[in-house]
């Protein structure tokens, strides 16, 4: 489905791409044991969806994405305490420098599929303090893989557009075993924790949502993909939403 993150896509994922909500947060730093007094980092940041709802349980977050767009959209949203850093996966080996606070978190937001995934494990669990942990979330699946009759109308109207549609972002339960697998070779440990959430959702903000997974050659359908998608217009929907997290420490 992507081909990139800058321009639109970027514009669309800052619209219509939920922040963790309060509750979620919570738990993710409850589970994981952020403290105010941590600096959290969130690689592969986005527009802000993990960094923003995290600032409010740290001293600051350290907002990490190489796409210089999606970091406007975070920058525009000109919340306390979010630094925004352009850089990628192989920046967090030149991290390992004293900042004002310790590392208590890194989080990984539906965004380590695009990583060496082995050697961002292992260097994000040796930037924490002892004590602090990796969360790697993901949310699933996506809109379009859904189970629900509007979610097959969606994924048929962009199946028609642009090809099968069958990527899920590595959302799914097989990738989490692999990941924890692969942290276990490294000799770190691992718990997962997982929920669901259910959301209504309507037509303008589907559009939205799939302008921020489409690339820039795929947006210029987005008509096409509209018109495609009115017949829902007035339909209840509901989107649900499985939250995985999987913490990552290293040994004690
Ligand atoms: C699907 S978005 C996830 C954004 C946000 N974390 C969330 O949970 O919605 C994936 C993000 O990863 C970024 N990204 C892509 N390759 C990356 C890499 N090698 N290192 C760090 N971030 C990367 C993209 O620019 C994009 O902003």
């Amino acid at each position: 489905m992507r081909s990139d993150f800058a321009g639109s896509t970027a514009q669309y994922y800052a619209g219509y791409r939920r922040d963790l909500p309060t509750d979620q947060t919570a738990r993710l730093v409850a589970a994981t044991g952020l403290s105010a007094g941590d600096i959290a980092l969130d690689l592969g940041c986005g527009t802000g969806q993990l960094a923003v709802p995290l600032a409010e349980h740290c001293s600051a977050v350290v907002a990490i994405d190489p796409e210089p767009d999606m970091l406007a959209g975070l920058r525009a949203r000109r919340v306390e305490r979010v630094v925004c850093v352009l850089g990628d996966d192989r920046d967090l080996a030149l991290l390992a420098v004293p900042f004002a606070a310790p590392i208590g978190l890194v989080t990984i937001g539906n965004a380590l599929h695009w990583m060496d995934e082995p050697t961002t494990l292992r260097n994000a669990a040796a930037l924490v303090r002892p004590g602090g942990a990796v969360a790697v979330v993901t949310q699933g699946p996506p809109l379009w893989l859904g189970p629900a009759p509007w979610q097959r109308t969606v994924r048929n109207a962009l199946e028609s557009l642009y090809g099968p549609v069958t990527g899920n972002c590595r959302t799914d339960s097989s990738a989490l075993e692999e990941r924890r697998d692969m942290a276990t070779a490294l000799g770190l440990t691992t718990e997962v924790l997982t929920w669901t959430a259910a959301y209504p959702v309507t037509v303008d903000w589907v559009i939205g949502h799939l302008g921020s997974a489409l690339g820039s050659d795929q947006l210029t359908r987005m008509e096409e993909l509209a018109a495609l998608l009115e017949p829902l217009r007035g339909e209840a929907m509901m989107e649900e939403v499985t939250t995985s997290v999987l913490i990552v420490r290293g040994q004690e």
